[in-house]
């Protein structure tokens, strides 16, 4: 692949080639007609000063020269020549420097003719010139007279404007090579400065950026696409770390639980009903950590990647019902009721694993976080352009304080309470995730003692078309 640069002198020089062929060209034809036709208008003007001084005497005709010219007839050398025909064509009289020589006839080129001619083997102009019959005298006894010249100084002319032209054409040309190449070199300097600066700030570290101001207009969108990529990148990466610390920290917690609750155990002998309580609290707390990791693994697993889900065209109230008939062993547990209104038809492009996941996290935390004996509201609804599914309880609520960080990774609002029933605080982010990717929004209504009310809207599919 050729550099940028090569490429550009290579288009401006093949460019200016073809202007400059043309100009040449131009230039060369005209010269050359003008150079003709004043070879012509010498010739024919020279033809008609010898028909004026062509007499006749006897059966003969004569040519006059005028002194003037006397020379230049004289000799082959001078490339000057005449000849003097009847209308028949008979050569009658010619000039000394035709010698034995005839100039080319062509009796079908009549009254006048001007043909460049090989003579001697050097082009030659010839002029035929017809003189018109004087008065009383029949139309044969007219004349005519050839002029000729070789065109030795014209043609010598010619090529050398021809030469003086190529010469100049390729002047140009080196010289519009140098300096597109240094043109070049200018206009890709900025190019080369933002590589050599995305360079360094990849080298660097993350949150460095492109210094935009001093970027040409016409690359500032280069730079400033970098900074938005390193910017993501860069709260990609933070979120990243924050996930990790915050992962590792919540499954030490259980952990040191587990450990403390062994070595307690191992201290000393101990009755069967003792080792059993305890081999119970670590069961208990191992498993809030495998869910904890199981859920962790859900979220890694959706990451940002909207391509990931396999969606379909799903009957949202149907994917509600599957939940709710999911966390129905639980509800009963816990003596919560649930009731379920949706109509069918309520069809959204998305995947049935993930959203039945979003209504089992609603529904569970609507079931645990909920009075005793209290009810749990589905709805699966139609909204303009989009499908709304809220899941409501009559539970104790979520603190306004609170209510803009329960979508947050481990969040939890009573911290002791939640891990007492079994939650992470990852369920409503996975949530939040999993609408996202399948472009809706997940909002959240609650009051304190009146309950908690969770809305997902989700684009309605058009029946039997993907979305784009
Ligand atoms: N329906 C609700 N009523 C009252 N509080 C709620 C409700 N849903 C969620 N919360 C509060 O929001 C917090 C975050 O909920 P989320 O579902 O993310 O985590 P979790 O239920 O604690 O744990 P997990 O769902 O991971 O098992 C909960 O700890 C709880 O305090
Ligand atoms: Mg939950």
């Amino acid at each position: 692949m050729a550099s940028l640069r090569a490429k550009l002198i290579t288009y401006h020089v093949a460019l200016l080639l073809a202007l400059l062929s043309v100009l040449g060209l131009l230039l060369y034809s005209r010269l050359s007609r003008i150079v003709y036709s004043a070879v012509d208008s010498r010739l024919l003007a020279r033809a008609g000063a010898l028909a004026a001084g062509s007499v006749d005497s006897g059966d003969a005709r004569q040519v006059d020269v005028p002194d003037a010219f006397r020379w230049e007839y004289r000799t082959t050398q001078s490339g000057s020549f005449f000849e003097l025909r009847d209308s028949a064509g008979r050569p009658m009289a010619k000039s000394a420097s035709l010698g034995g020589l005839d100039l080319p006839w062509h009796p079908e080129a009549a009254p006048a003719y001007y043909q460049t001619v090989s003579f001697q083997g050097e082009p030659v102009r010839v002029v035929a010139y017809r003189t018109r019959p004087d008065e009383g005298e029949s139309p044969r006894d007219a004349l005519v007279i050839q002029c000729a010249t070789r065109l030795r100084s014209e043609r010598e002319l010619l090529r050398r404007f021809a030469g003086t032209l190529a010469a100049t054409t390729l002047v140009i040309l080196v010289a519009s090579a140098l300096g597109g190449g240094a043109i070049a070199q200018a206009v890709l300097k900025p190019i080369r400065a933002i590589s050599a600066s995305i360079g360094r700030v990849s080298e660097a570290s993350l949150n460095e950026r492109i210094e935009v101001a001093p970027i040409p207009p016409e690359l500032k969108g280069i730079a400033a696409s970098f900074n938005r990529t390193m910017a993501r990148l860069e709260g990609a990466f933070r979120r990243q770390k924050e996930f990790t610390a915050d992962a590792s920290h919540e499954l030490r917690t259980p952990l040191s639980v587990i450990i403390s609750q062994g070595e307690v155990a191992l201290r000393k002998a101990r009755d069967p009903e003792e080792y059993a309580a305890t081999l119970g609290s670590i069961l208990q707390t191992a498993r809030l950590m495998s869910g904890m990791i199981e859920k962790l693994l859900a979220l890694a697993r959706l990451g940002t990647d909207a391509g990931a889900l396999q969606r379909e065209c799903l009957d949202l109230g149907e994917v509600a019902q599957g939940a709710v008939e999911l966390v129905a062993p639980l509800a009963r547990r816990r003596d919560v009721s649930i009731a379920v209104a949706s109509h069918a038809g309520f069809a959204v492009w998305g995947d049935r694993a993930a959203l039945v996941e979003v209504f089992m996290n609603l529904l569970d935390n609507a079931i645990k976080y909920n009075r005793p004996s209290g009810a749990v509201s589905v709805r699966v609804e139609r909204d303009g352009d989009h499908v709304l599914a809220t899941v409501s309880d009559a539970g104790p609520g979520i603190p306004e304080k609170d209510l803009g960080n329960v979508l947050e990774r481990f969040y939890r609002v009573d911290k002791s309470r939640s891990r007492e029933l079994g939650g992470a605080g990852l369920g409503l982010s996975i949530c939040s995730e999993i609408v996202k990717l399948h472009g809706g929004t997940l909002c959240i209504e609650s009051q304190v003692g009146a309950g908690t009310t969770v809305l997902v809207r989700l684009p309605a599919a058009q029946q039997h078309a993907a979305p784009s």
